[in-house]
């Protein structure tokens, strides 16, 4: 399922329990009305309120009940003497829409004889910003709103650019206010030629200036009369008369959901078709095997059909046996989807936990969930200047471009040809939160060209040379808790039996590979992947490899073991209290670190997550040294 719909579904539920209550009713009436979704940007005091809540006055959509309530509370508590203030109206409904909506976008449904109308309106301010991707991600207009009075903001060039980057096409240049500035046509032209140099770096097919005054009406239904030198399209005849970009044509997908193999001689391959359509006897291909065969059949419950649409459930036969499996995907021999491993793409993130280099979630796209590594933050977007700035971590709202690097290959198109197919989200692997909504730009040719080379001397042969099999013993604990010195017993104890084995100590790798590394979180993230990646390439030289560093991150430990197979990573949590091994402090650092001057010390200022289930953990505080390896000697058996 694409992010914005898992986003948008839920908030536009909660939405039609507010006042909309008969919504289903209201759109079924204008099922054959065009749609258009557009999201208007803006602060509230751009006159956003005013301006959504004229237009629903305007296209009769608030309800009598509702207006007599709104000319009551505009004569208490309104700013605009005896007419209504429509500001109150929208605000209203946001109050009632607060309770129990986690992500704020309203989506509003208004129609005209002409079309019909899906408006999501999104908080302006900075640390919304989230919001305002999720409700541009849908639209295909977006309405920006610029007070005349104050000109181009940062906020509207904030706006703009999101609404670029989520690929919105058209935009009306809402100039609010104008009876402020008495409907001046210097002052408007001023501030469209300024927006005019900024649009030059994003990338919309059309801008239309609007002059207008959301308050007083000017320019939104009727053309006031006050801007004769304005001869463009009111506010709503934009919205009606708006061409919308041509979609690209969608190409049929599928992703397999099951096998359907009922007896011996059926064998169907069952999915809801994501885009496109198919027919009977075209050709398809199964990926990622790139096998084809030919359409024999498409069932749907007990009936067959000719073609088959997008969102019908369906099971499809074929002419021949293929390489085809759950989770695969079937598409038309002309599809232009390709398959990789490794892309650049932008993300916004969209959690208060910080994203750090290296760290890994899981990757949901429409098609499939799959492993995913934020192997690099290339850069940060200033939203404002558009100025790309260098990055290490992502922070909430925080906009940049990243490179991912998947566990295994996945269809996909680009963000820009196609919304669906190119969008994805990340999710957290423990908490399930969703951290972050992506848009692919494309594949890193790497992943094209980068095969796995197939080499014959296997790690199985090597174990079988050395006598032995091969394991990670990953020693995880506060500085101080004996990781080092227990680490270096067992080695001479494994060493006098004949095994094989190496240690990759924390402070030893810190002076060579990961020398440029501190201690920020997002260096360790990025210390403990490299380290792994050592010790899987040690692993796979027949070796026990003995990985000895803080390791504080329980995602980052759980990466590590994901690597290795059953049984190959043993991990050891060495258990001593921060008393204890701050009494011992053999290094002096506790000390520097109390006084300040060693910032981000584990244990101290910067945290340590325990293992919840380690293979062995070891009471390290109390235990002498040799009873602790005596422990990790007995469980591993050589
Ligand atoms: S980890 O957190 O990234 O896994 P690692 O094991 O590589 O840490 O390095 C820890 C060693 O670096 C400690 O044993 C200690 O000697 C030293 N060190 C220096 N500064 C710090 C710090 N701020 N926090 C923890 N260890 C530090």
């Amino acid at each position: 399922m694409r992010w914005l719909d898992i986003v948008s579904d839920f908030v536009a539920e909660s939405n039609m329990n507010a006042k909309f209550h008969d919504i289903d009713g209201y759109i079924q009436n204008q099922a054959d009305l065009d749609l258009l979704r557009f999201i208007t940007c803006g602060s509230v005091d751009d006159g956003k309120s005013t301006l959504i809540g004229r237009l629903l006055y305007e296209a009769q959509l608030i309800f009598e009940d509702q207006v007599a309530a709104l000319r009551n509370d505009s004569r208490r508590h309104g700013s605009q003497d005896d007419d209504i203030d429509f500001a109150l109206l929208v605000d209203g409904l946001a109050a009632e829409r607060e309770q129990g909506i986690t992500i704020d976008v309203a989506y509003r449904f208004f129609s005209t004889e002409n079309r019909k109308f899906i408006v999501a309106d999104t908080p302006g301010h900075e640390q919304y910003t989230r919001n305002m991707a999720t409700g541009a991600s849908s639209a295909e207009a977006a309405v920006i709103l610029i007070d005349a009075v104050n000109g181009l903001s940062v906020q509207t060039r904030r706006h703009s650019f999101i609404c670029s980057l989520l690929g919105i096409k058209h935009v009306a240049l809402a100039i609010n206010k104008m009876d402020l500035i008495g409907y001046d046509q210097e002052i408007f032209q001023r501030i469209v030629r300024e927006f005019k140099e900024f649009r030059s770096r994003l990338d919309f097919h059309t801008v239309t200036p609007i002059p207008l005054s959301a308050l007083l009406g000017d320019n939104i239904v009727n053309r006031s009369p006050e801007t004769s030198w304005y001869s463009g399209p009111t506010l709503i005849s934009f919205l009606e008369t708006l061409k919308k970009s041509e979609e690209n044509k969608e190409d049929f997908c599928m992703p397999v959901q099951w096998v359907n193999r009922p007896n011996s001689v059926f064998r169907g391959f069952s999915g809801t078709v994501l885009s496109g359509s198919v027919k009977k006897n075209e050709q398809i291909s199964c990926l990622p095997s790139g096998e084809t065969a030919k359409i024999e059949n498409i069932v749907l419950y007990k009936d067959s059909l000719v073609e088959a649409r997008k969102n019908q459930s369906i099971t499809l036969t074929f002419d021949k046996e293929i390489d085809c499996s759950r989770g695969n995907v079937i598409i038309s021999s002309e599809n232009q989807l390709e398959v990789a491993d490794k892309f650049q793409a932008d993300l916004v993130w969209m959690d208060q936990e910080e994203g750090h280099q290296g760290r890994s979630y899981i990757l949901k796209s429409s098609v499939t969930s799959v492993g995913v590594s934020l192997t690099d933050i290339k850069y940060e977007y200033n939203v404002n200047t558009l100025e790309q700035l260098p990055s290490r971590r992502l922070t909430l709202n925080a906009i940049a471009a990243v490179t991912l690097t998947l566990d295994k290959s996945i269809p996909f198109q680009s963000y820009s040809e196609n919304r669906r197919m190119g969008s994805f989200i990340l999710v957290d692997r423990y908490s399930n939160a969703t951290v972050a909504a992506g848009m692919i730009k494309f594949a890193l040719r790497r992943s094209k060209n980068i095969y796995p080379q197939e080499l014959n001397v296997t790690r199985n042969e090597r174990e079988r040379l050395n006598g032995h099999k091969a394991r990670v013993l990953w020693f995880t604990g506060l500085s101080g808790s004996g990781k080092s010195s227990i680490a270096d017993m067992l080695e001479q104890e494994l060493h006098n039996r004949g095994i094989r084995t190496y240690i990759l100590d924390g402070d030893n790798v810190r002076h060579g590979l990961n020398k440029d590394l501190g201690f920020l979180q997002g260096d360790r993230v990025e210390n403990i992947r490299r380290v792994a990646e050592v010790a899987k390439l040690m692993h796979d030289a027949g070796l026990v490899v003995m990985v000895s560093f803080i390791s504080p991150f329980k995602a980052e430990r759980d990466m590590a073991r994901s690597m290795f197979g059953e049984g190959e990573f043993l991990e050891i949590f060495l258990d001593t209290p921060i008393e204890v091994a701050e009494s011992r402090d053999v290094k002096g650092l506790y000390a520097k670190a109390r006084r300040g001057e060693l910032p981000n010390f584990t244990g101290i200022d910067s945290p340590y997550e325990e293992p919840e289930r380690p293979e062995i953990k070891l009471n390290s505080g109390k235990d002498p040294i040799e009873k602790c390896v005596q422990a990790i000697v007995d469980y591993l058996g050589y």
